[in-house]
Protein backbone atom coordinates (compact mmCIF):
# COMPACT_ATOMS: atom_id res chain seq x y z
CA UNK A 1 0.00 0.00 0.00
CA UNK A 2 1.30 3.41 -0.51
CA UNK A 3 0.28 6.17 1.71
CA UNK A 4 -1.05 9.83 -0.05
CA UNK A 5 1.38 12.38 0.01
CA UNK A 6 0.02 16.13 -0.11
CA UNK A 7 1.48 16.56 -3.62
CA UNK A 8 -0.33 19.65 -3.65
CA UNK A 9 1.93 21.17 -0.55
CA UNK A 10 4.91 19.64 -2.34
CA UNK A 11 4.20 21.97 -5.66
CA UNK A 12 3.44 24.97 -3.96
CA UNK A 13 7.14 24.24 -1.97
CA UNK A 14 8.91 24.03 -5.27
CA UNK A 15 7.56 27.33 -6.44
CA UNK A 16 8.07 28.66 -2.99
CA UNK A 17 11.60 27.73 -3.36
CA UNK A 18 12.04 29.13 -6.64
CA UNK A 19 10.84 32.42 -5.67
CA UNK A 20 13.01 32.51 -2.74
CA UNK A 21 16.22 31.35 -3.94
CA UNK A 22 18.76 34.07 -2.66
CA UNK A 23 20.10 36.33 -5.48
CA UNK A 24 24.14 36.66 -5.26
CA UNK A 25 27.10 38.42 -6.86
CA UNK A 26 27.81 36.48 -10.16
CA UNK A 27 31.93 36.02 -8.48
CA UNK A 28 29.76 33.82 -6.09
CA UNK A 29 28.44 31.63 -9.21
CA UNK A 30 30.34 28.50 -8.31
CA UNK A 31 28.83 28.40 -4.80
CA UNK A 32 25.42 29.61 -6.09
CA UNK A 33 25.27 26.56 -8.87
CA UNK A 34 25.81 23.98 -5.85
CA UNK A 35 23.20 25.23 -3.91
CA UNK A 36 20.71 25.11 -6.77
CA UNK A 37 22.06 21.63 -8.11
CA UNK A 38 21.55 20.38 -4.47
CA UNK A 39 18.35 22.23 -3.88
CA UNK A 40 16.26 21.43 -6.81
CA UNK A 41 17.59 17.84 -7.32
CA UNK A 42 14.53 15.79 -6.28
CA UNK A 43 13.54 15.45 -2.63
CA UNK A 44 10.27 14.87 -0.58
CA UNK A 45 10.14 18.47 0.89
CA UNK A 46 9.02 16.87 3.99
CA UNK A 47 10.37 19.57 6.17
CA UNK A 48 8.66 22.42 3.98
CA UNK A 49 5.32 20.20 3.69
CA UNK A 50 5.03 20.08 7.32
CA UNK A 51 5.60 23.52 8.35
CA UNK A 52 2.35 24.96 6.02
CA UNK A 53 0.66 21.88 7.14
CA UNK A 54 1.14 22.83 10.87
CA UNK A 55 -0.19 26.14 9.64
CA UNK A 56 -3.48 24.56 8.06
CA UNK A 57 -3.85 22.61 10.82
CA UNK A 58 -4.35 25.45 13.30
CA UNK A 59 -6.70 27.38 10.76
CA UNK A 60 -4.15 29.66 9.58
CA UNK A 61 -3.12 30.11 5.81
CA UNK A 62 -0.18 27.91 4.73
CA UNK A 63 0.68 30.89 1.97
CA UNK A 64 1.53 33.03 4.97
CA UNK A 65 4.24 30.25 6.17
CA UNK A 66 5.86 29.44 2.77
CA UNK A 67 9.61 32.02 3.53
CA UNK A 68 9.54 29.74 6.57
CA UNK A 69 9.05 26.44 5.11
CA UNK A 70 11.40 26.86 2.34
CA UNK A 71 13.97 28.44 5.00
CA UNK A 72 13.39 24.73 6.67
CA UNK A 73 14.41 23.21 3.52
CA UNK A 74 17.75 25.29 3.01
CA UNK A 75 18.68 24.12 6.29
CA UNK A 76 17.64 20.48 5.47
CA UNK A 77 19.77 20.73 2.03
CA UNK A 78 22.83 22.09 3.87
CA UNK A 79 22.70 19.21 6.42
CA UNK A 80 22.23 16.76 3.61
CA UNK A 81 25.25 18.31 1.62
CA UNK A 82 27.76 18.35 4.48
CA UNK A 83 25.86 14.96 5.82
CA UNK A 84 27.84 13.26 2.41
CA UNK A 85 31.10 14.74 3.13
CA UNK A 86 34.26 12.38 3.19
CA UNK A 87 34.81 13.59 6.96
CA UNK A 88 31.24 12.70 7.79
CA UNK A 89 29.10 9.51 6.21
CA UNK A 90 31.31 10.01 2.81
CA UNK A 91 28.69 9.23 0.57
CA UNK A 92 28.60 9.35 -3.50
CA UNK A 93 24.66 9.61 -4.46
CA UNK A 94 22.20 11.65 -2.86
CA UNK A 95 18.65 12.63 -4.25
CA UNK A 96 19.57 10.11 -7.25
CA UNK A 97 22.64 12.31 -8.50
CA UNK A 98 26.10 12.35 -7.51
CA UNK A 99 26.91 14.52 -4.19
CA UNK A 100 27.88 18.21 -4.22
CA UNK A 101 31.37 17.11 -3.53
CA UNK A 102 31.50 14.67 -5.60
CA UNK A 103 29.79 16.80 -8.54
CA UNK A 104 31.87 20.06 -7.69
CA UNK A 105 34.52 20.19 -5.03
CA UNK A 106 34.74 19.48 -1.11
CA UNK A 107 35.23 23.31 -0.94
CA UNK A 108 32.28 24.54 -2.71
CA UNK A 109 30.15 21.27 -0.77
CA UNK A 110 31.13 22.79 2.53
CA UNK A 111 30.65 26.33 1.24
CA UNK A 112 27.27 25.50 -0.36
CA UNK A 113 26.13 24.14 3.09
CA UNK A 114 27.22 27.08 4.81
CA UNK A 115 25.51 29.70 2.42
CA UNK A 116 22.16 28.07 2.46
CA UNK A 117 22.70 27.64 6.48
CA UNK A 118 22.84 31.10 6.91
CA UNK A 119 20.65 32.01 3.82
CA UNK A 120 17.81 30.64 5.34
CA UNK A 121 17.99 33.18 8.97
CA UNK A 122 17.87 35.95 6.19
CA UNK A 123 14.83 34.25 4.54
CA UNK A 124 13.12 34.40 7.87
CA UNK A 125 15.23 37.51 9.09
CA UNK A 126 13.94 39.48 5.90
CA UNK A 127 11.01 38.38 4.36
CA UNK A 128 8.86 36.46 7.24
CA UNK A 129 9.08 39.05 9.11
CA UNK A 130 7.92 41.89 6.77
CA UNK A 131 5.16 39.34 6.22
CA UNK A 132 4.41 38.45 10.00
CA UNK A 133 5.67 40.63 11.92
CA UNK A 134 8.94 40.75 14.50
CA UNK A 135 7.31 39.21 17.23
CA UNK A 136 6.49 35.98 15.32
CA UNK A 137 9.12 36.01 13.00
CA UNK A 138 11.92 36.19 15.98
CA UNK A 139 9.40 33.21 17.32
CA UNK A 140 10.28 31.54 14.53
CA UNK A 141 14.18 32.36 14.66
CA UNK A 142 14.36 31.25 18.37
CA UNK A 143 12.61 27.23 17.46
CA UNK A 144 15.04 27.36 14.20
CA UNK A 145 18.42 28.27 15.63
CA UNK A 146 17.79 26.28 18.61
CA UNK A 147 16.82 23.19 16.13
CA UNK A 148 19.92 23.54 13.87
CA UNK A 149 22.17 23.86 16.45
CA UNK A 150 23.92 22.49 19.39
CA UNK A 151 20.09 21.61 21.17
CA UNK A 152 19.17 20.35 17.63
CA UNK A 153 20.98 18.82 14.37
CA UNK A 154 24.52 19.78 14.97
CA UNK A 155 24.06 18.39 18.70
CA UNK A 156 22.59 15.00 16.98
CA UNK A 157 25.36 14.80 14.01
CA UNK A 158 28.12 15.02 16.92
CA UNK A 159 27.27 12.25 18.89
CA UNK A 160 26.29 10.00 15.19
CA UNK A 161 30.11 10.86 14.03
CA UNK A 162 31.46 10.14 17.68
CA UNK A 163 29.52 6.71 17.98
CA UNK A 164 30.83 5.61 14.69
CA UNK A 165 32.06 1.84 15.01
CA UNK A 166 31.59 1.07 19.21
CA UNK A 167 27.74 0.33 19.73
CA UNK A 168 25.80 2.19 21.72
CA UNK A 169 22.81 1.47 23.98
CA UNK A 170 19.18 2.55 23.32
CA UNK A 171 19.21 5.85 25.29
CA UNK A 172 22.14 7.25 23.41
CA UNK A 173 20.63 5.82 19.92
CA UNK A 174 17.36 7.54 20.29
CA UNK A 175 19.16 10.99 21.62
CA UNK A 176 20.88 10.92 18.02
CA UNK A 177 18.25 9.84 16.31
CA UNK A 178 15.90 12.97 17.78
CA UNK A 179 18.46 15.49 17.79
CA UNK A 180 19.79 15.10 14.23
CA UNK A 181 16.87 14.43 12.46
CA UNK A 182 13.68 15.20 15.01
CA UNK A 183 14.56 18.23 16.10
CA UNK A 184 14.23 19.86 12.65
CA UNK A 185 11.04 17.84 12.09
CA UNK A 186 9.91 19.29 14.99
CA UNK A 187 10.03 23.09 14.87
CA UNK A 188 9.34 22.83 10.99
CA UNK A 189 5.96 21.62 12.34
CA UNK A 190 6.02 23.91 15.48
CA UNK A 191 6.62 26.82 13.47
CA UNK A 192 4.00 26.48 11.20
CA UNK A 193 1.53 26.34 13.78
CA UNK A 194 3.15 29.76 15.23
CA UNK A 195 2.53 30.99 11.94
CA UNK A 196 -0.61 29.98 11.46
CA UNK A 197 -1.82 31.84 14.69
CA UNK A 198 -2.25 28.67 16.78
CA UNK A 199 -2.89 28.80 20.41
CA UNK A 200 -0.05 27.44 22.79
CA UNK A 201 -2.08 23.92 23.43
CA UNK A 202 -2.44 23.51 20.06
CA UNK A 203 1.52 24.53 19.63
CA UNK A 204 2.39 22.30 22.23
CA UNK A 205 0.40 18.90 20.86
CA UNK A 206 1.58 19.81 17.47
CA UNK A 207 5.45 19.71 18.62
CA UNK A 208 4.88 16.19 20.43
CA UNK A 209 3.50 15.02 16.91
CA UNK A 210 6.01 16.09 15.40
CA UNK A 211 8.99 14.96 17.82
CA UNK A 212 7.50 11.28 17.56
CA UNK A 213 7.20 11.59 13.90
CA UNK A 214 10.58 12.65 13.63
CA UNK A 215 11.71 9.30 15.59
CA UNK A 216 9.75 7.41 13.08
CA UNK A 217 11.19 9.07 10.35
CA UNK A 218 14.66 8.27 10.93
CA UNK A 219 14.23 4.72 12.17
CA UNK A 220 12.13 4.28 8.48
CA UNK A 221 15.61 5.94 7.25
CA UNK A 222 17.32 3.11 9.10
CA UNK A 223 15.93 0.52 7.63
CA UNK A 224 15.44 1.66 4.05
CA UNK A 225 19.23 1.55 4.74
CA UNK A 226 19.02 -1.63 4.83
CA UNK A 227 16.31 -2.97 2.60
CA UNK A 228 15.82 0.09 0.25
CA UNK A 229 16.87 -0.02 -3.47
CA UNK A 230 19.53 2.62 -4.14
CA UNK A 231 17.45 3.50 -7.61
CA UNK A 232 14.37 4.27 -5.51
CA UNK A 233 15.61 5.90 -1.65
CA UNK A 234 18.05 8.06 -4.63
CA UNK A 235 21.24 7.37 -2.08
CA UNK A 236 23.49 4.59 -1.58
CA UNK A 237 21.81 1.61 0.52
CA UNK A 238 24.31 0.06 2.73
CA UNK A 239 25.96 3.46 3.79
CA UNK A 240 25.26 2.65 7.59
CA UNK A 241 26.95 -0.88 7.57
CA UNK A 242 30.08 0.39 5.95
CA UNK A 243 30.08 3.11 8.33
CA UNK A 244 29.61 1.20 10.89
CA UNK A 245 26.88 2.68 12.26
CA UNK A 246 24.69 1.64 15.52
CA UNK A 247 20.81 1.81 13.94
CA UNK A 248 17.75 0.69 15.18
CA UNK A 249 18.29 -1.79 12.56
CA UNK A 250 21.48 -3.31 13.75
CA UNK A 251 20.10 -2.71 17.34
CA UNK A 252 16.80 -4.78 17.41
CA UNK A 253 16.08 -5.99 13.50
CA UNK A 254 13.97 -4.97 10.60
CA UNK A 255 10.73 -6.23 12.07
CA UNK A 256 11.38 -4.96 15.58
CA UNK A 257 12.10 -1.37 14.46
CA UNK A 258 8.94 -1.22 11.91
CA UNK A 259 7.53 -1.96 15.46
CA UNK A 260 9.02 0.63 17.04
CA UNK A 261 8.39 3.05 14.21
CA UNK A 262 4.67 2.18 14.65
CA UNK A 263 4.78 2.42 18.35
CA UNK A 264 6.28 6.60 17.53
CA UNK A 265 3.56 6.93 15.05
CA UNK A 266 0.94 5.94 17.41
CA UNK A 267 2.27 8.07 20.30
CA UNK A 268 2.22 11.08 17.00
CA UNK A 269 -1.89 10.31 16.96
CA UNK A 270 -2.18 10.49 20.08
CA UNK A 271 -0.42 13.89 20.64
CA UNK A 272 -2.90 15.16 17.98
CA UNK A 273 -6.06 14.04 20.08
CA UNK A 274 -4.69 16.72 22.33
CA UNK A 275 -4.53 19.47 20.38
CA UNK A 276 -8.17 20.74 18.78
CA UNK A 277 -6.20 20.33 15.49
CA UNK A 278 -7.25 19.64 11.52
CA UNK A 279 -5.83 16.55 11.01
CA UNK A 280 -6.02 15.34 7.46
CA UNK A 281 -2.54 16.06 6.18
CA UNK A 282 -0.99 15.23 9.75
CA UNK A 283 -2.81 11.79 9.12
CA UNK A 284 -1.40 11.48 5.72
CA UNK A 285 2.22 12.51 6.78
CA UNK A 286 2.62 9.76 9.84
CA UNK A 287 0.93 7.19 7.33
CA UNK A 288 3.92 8.43 4.88
CA UNK A 289 6.28 7.71 6.67
CA UNK A 290 5.78 4.41 8.15
CA UNK A 291 4.90 3.56 4.34
CA UNK A 292 7.70 4.91 2.41
CA UNK A 293 9.77 3.71 0.26
CA UNK A 294 11.98 6.40 -0.38
C1 LIG B 1 17.22 12.36 4.70
O1 LIG B 1 16.08 13.16 4.71
C2 LIG B 1 18.04 12.64 5.91
C3 LIG B 1 17.39 12.33 7.17
C4 LIG B 1 17.32 13.17 8.13
C5 LIG B 1 16.83 11.00 7.40
P1 LIG B 1 14.92 12.96 3.64
O2 LIG B 1 14.55 11.51 3.56
O3 LIG B 1 13.83 13.92 3.96
O4 LIG B 1 15.64 13.37 2.27
P2 LIG B 1 15.07 14.16 1.00
O5 LIG B 1 14.93 15.58 1.40
O6 LIG B 1 13.78 13.55 0.58
O7 LIG B 1 16.15 13.98 -0.04
C1 LIG C 1 21.39 12.20 8.68
O1 LIG C 1 21.19 10.89 9.04
C2 LIG C 1 20.75 13.21 9.45
C3 LIG C 1 21.17 14.55 9.00
C4 LIG C 1 21.22 15.51 9.85
C5 LIG C 1 21.51 14.83 7.61
P1 LIG C 1 21.71 9.89 7.94
O2 LIG C 1 23.17 10.02 7.73
O3 LIG C 1 21.14 8.54 8.23
O4 LIG C 1 20.94 10.47 6.63
P2 LIG C 1 21.11 9.88 5.18
O5 LIG C 1 20.72 8.42 5.24
O6 LIG C 1 22.53 10.09 4.77
O7 LIG C 1 20.13 10.67 4.36
MG1 LIG D 1 24.82 10.72 8.79
MG1 LIG E 1 24.21 10.04 5.81
MG1 LIG F 1 20.43 7.21 6.76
Amino acid sequence: MTARYPDELKEAVEEGLHHHFPLADERAAPVVDAMRYSLFAPGKRFRPILTLAGAQAVGGDPAGAMPTACAFEFIHTYSLIHDDLPALDDDELRRGQPTCHIKFSESTAILAGDALLTEAFNLVAAVQTEDSGPAIAMRVLVEMGRAAGLQGMVGGQVVDVATEGPSVDRTTLEFIHHHKTGALIRAAAVCGAILGGGTDKQIAALGRYAVNLGLAFQISDDILDVVGSTDTVGKPVGSDENNRKTTFVSMIGVDNSRQAARAAIDDAMAALDEGDLERGILNELAEFVLARTS
